[in-house]
């Protein structure tokens, strides 16, 4: 089966998830979004980060030109990976897919370090934000700091290699 594994990642959270995914697919192929050039091969597994709820832009653009394909996706994101906000992503991402008739195999997510630039930002912003630090949001930037880690990275390979 030709399976390509096709990843975009802005700090490296994505990209790990993705080299340890590839270990479950022996003879597969390992891109970045980039330097994709064609869709043919029978399985394409995607992985993006989150960005405001959704895939980042260049993950979401690329699953925007798949069609009719036997699909699979993983994403890292800062949120807790049972939150609400994880399972709004996994909707929005299905659809994305869906709307393209494409065949869903799985999915697979973990949380990722956030980047220390979005947090010092995040950091200095008035109580009222959305996104201020409080001491429920310190807790989730603390414990996605620790991610992916080797729990992550087994499970991730667990999951395709029994897919
Ligand atoms: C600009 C920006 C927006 C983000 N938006 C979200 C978000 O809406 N929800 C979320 O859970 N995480 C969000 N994150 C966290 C990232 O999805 C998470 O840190 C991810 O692991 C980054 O992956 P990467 O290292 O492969 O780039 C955001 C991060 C950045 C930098």
């Amino acid at each position: 089966m030709k399976t390509l594994i096709a990843y975009s990642s802005k700090t490296g959270n994505t990209k790990k998830i993705g080299e340890s995914i590839l270990k479950a697919f022996p003879n597969g192929e390992f891109k970045d979004i980039d330097d994709i050039d064609n869709f043919d091969y029978d399985l394409i597994v995607v992985g993006g980060w989150i960005d405001k709820g959704t895939l980042d832009k260049k993950s979401f653009n690329f699953v925007k030109g798949i069609n009719e394909k036997r699909v699979a996706y993983f994403f890292t994101l800062g949120a807790f990976p049972d939150s609400e906000h994880a399972n709004n992503c996994i909707e929005n991402i299905n659809k994305l897919f869906l709307d393209n008739k494409n065949i869903i195999l799985g999915n697979f997510h973990c949380q990722g370090a956030i980047d220390p630039k979005l947090i010092s930002w995040m950091a200095k912003l008035p109580s009222e934000h959305p996104h201020s630090p409080n001491k429920e949001r310190i807790k989730r930037w603390r414990e996605a700091s620790k991610h992916p880690n080797e729990k992550d990275l087994k499970e991730a390979y667990n999951y395709f290699k029994n897919l």
